[in-house]
């Protein structure tokens, strides 16, 4: 099994920092082949809204976004820790997640990935929001396999013992979910299935040509039949 632990807050001491790193070792510690990526350490730009991506499947940008992409469509699940920044998740991690909605969201390139969401408040809001872009639930429709969220005070500090056991035990159940391949609960699945009908029938249609790229992915998964 491969995981990526991807850490959405650019505060090196405070709990997402230690939260992920909590979630590499313990991983290690279960022979899953593990990374942990800072995102506030790589250069990521702005996405442009050029669109050629749902074209061709590339980027035009030229950062760190390329080598980030391969390296997720590598794993079998994803860790991924947010802060909560103004109610919603951090500035750094909401850039990173709009280089991928259109590149690997729209195609469902991670529609088969487990994930464990993490978030962090200071005292209180951005639960709902972390639920779903942490979790890369929202056009990524991951498996979400958990997601806990924590009040840690301002400034955050490490997890404590009960937090720490909170953290392990969700990984735990990832590691779980990924070797027994662990469906979508029902709720899941009726939304997913609405999503791929409003793309077939309103968004592709009749704009192959801008989604070609997209609409071949979906083609080759047996979605537009
Ligand atoms: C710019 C900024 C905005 C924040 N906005 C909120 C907020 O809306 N609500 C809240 O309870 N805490 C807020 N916080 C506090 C963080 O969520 C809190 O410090 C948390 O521990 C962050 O995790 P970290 O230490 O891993 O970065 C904010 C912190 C920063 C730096």
């Amino acid at each position: 099994m491969k995981a990526l632990v991807l850490n959405g807050s650019p505060r090196k001491t405070g709990f997402s920092a230690a939260a992920a790193a909590i979630a590499r070792d313990h991983l290690a510690s279960r022979q899953v082949e593990v990374d942990l990526v800072a995102l506030a350490d790589l250069a990521i730009r702005d996405c442009v809204g050029c669109f050629q991506c749902l074209r061709t499947g590339r980027c035009s940008l030229d950062d760190d976004m390329d080598a980030l992409v391969a390296r997720m469509r590598q794993v079998d699940a994803f860790v991924v820790v947010s802060a909560v920044r103004n109610g919603d998740v951090s500035a750094c991690y909401k850039r990173f997640y709009e280089r991928i909605t259109y590149r690997l969201g729209f195609p469902l390139a991670l529609e088969d990935r487990h994930t464990l969401a993490i978030s962090v408040v200071g005292y209180m809001g951005g639960k709902a929001a972390s639920r779903r872009f942490a979790g890369l639930q929202d056009v990524f429709h991951t498996r979400l396999s958990g997601h806990l969220h924590f009040a840690a005070g301002i400034p955050g500090g490490p997890p404590g013992p009960r937090e720490t056991t909170r953290i392990t035990t969700a990984l735990d159940r990832l590691v779980q979910d990924v070797h027994t391949r662990r469906g979508r609960g029902l709720a899941d699945r009726a939304s997913f299935a609405v999503d791929r009908l409003i793309m077939r029938r309103f968004v592709f249609r009749g704009r192959e040509d801008v989604y070609a790229d997209v609409v071949r992915q979906w083609r080759e998964k047996g979605y537009m039949d």
